[in-house]
């Protein structure tokens, strides 16, 4: 039989742990507005959001990954969104540089982190770039985003710090203003995309490289699907994306639903509340079906 090398394989995913870094919402609030999705006019409920990032916490370390906290810092609300902090490939750290003002403090507290951890090869970027927000890592290759955060210089840039392929993609529509709010990398060489978030020439590349991709429909766009996290076999998304985890139910993937209102009247999702230090913990990875059942479980009911 012919093989197929972009054949989704529906028969067994394997989830690869990981170590994340994230970051407690202790100062969250919306008192800015830098996306669609902010309106200081509409009140924020600390604990909902403290409950409500628990709960995503809890669940990533029951799925076997492992989690670093960052100590947050009073006066910058968004730095729950741990993924803008930095891009870490292969034990590189390129720390963000943001656009705009207000999360611009968050730079050196991340740069911090990293070097009191004892990571040694570590810069912040040059060029505006706001890490695993606009750039993904595939395994393979880079993805990043432009066109409303990280400037297309950085593209360059972050070819020569890591050495790998750039695929350069522009967003165009402003909802989806970081590439994690329109593109999930699921596993390696598999990912799923909102089309139309993207210009001609990005769906173009997309449609190319990754002519198997899952693609979202607008309604679980809007839900911020494609905001999702995944170890390779659980994929932790918003819950109201229901039509991209039947999908993913499709093609053997475990999609579990999670409930993050609060984060989202910012513009974020669970993937934007993880920094993926691209680091395997000493842990095996969870197989076992009674588990994967259970997650499901929790997931429909949250
Ligand atoms: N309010 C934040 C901002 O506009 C949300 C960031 C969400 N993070 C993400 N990786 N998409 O910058």
């Amino acid at each position: 039989m012919p093989h197929h090398p972009h054949a989704p394989d529906t028969t067994s995913r394997t989830a690869r742990p990981r170590t994340l870094l994230m970051c407690r919402p202790t100062y969250f609030d919306v008192c800015y507005s830098i996306n669609p999705w902010m309106d200081p006019g509409v009140p924020t409920f600390p604990s909902t959001a403290a409950a409500q990032w628990k709960h995503l916490h809890d669940l990533l370390v029951e799925l076997g990954h492992e989690v670093r906290l960052i100590q947050p810092v009073p006066g910058l609300p968004d730095m729950v969104f741990a993924a803008n902090g930095a891009l870490v490939v292969d034990g590189r750290v390129l720390v963000a540089r943001f656009r705009h003002a207000q999360r611009q403090g968050e730079s050196p507290a991340y740069e911090e982190w990293f070097r009191r951890e004892g990571w040694s090869d570590v810069r912040t970027a040059r060029h505006v770039n706001e890490g695993a927000g606009d750039l993904a890592w595939t395994g393979d290759e880079i993805l990043a985003g432009t066109g409303f955060r990280t400037a297309p210089e950085a593209h360059a840039e972050v070819a020569a710090v890591f050495g790998r392929p750039v695929v350069s993609l522009t967003l165009v529509d402003p909802r989806f203003y970081h590439l994690d709010t329109a593109l999930t990398v699921l596993a390696r060489g598999e990912i799923m995309y909102y089309p139309q978030a993207f210009d001609d020439a990005g769906r173009r590349l997309l449609a190319q490289r990754y002519p198997d991709a899952v693609l979202a429909s607008a309604a679980d766009a809007d839900a911020f699907g494609l905001n999702a996290f995944s170890d390779g076999r659980h994929v932790v998304l918003p819950h109201g994306a229901t039509g991209l985890a039947a999908q993913l139910r499709e093609r053997g993937y475990v999609p579990i639903g999670v409930e993050l209102g609060e984060l989202l009247k910012a513009g974020g999702g669970p993937r934007c509340c993880l920094l993926d230090l691209d680091r395997d913990p000493a842990r095996e990875p969870l197989r076992s079906r009674e588990r994967d059942l259970d997650r499901e479980t929790v997931g429909s009911e949250a």
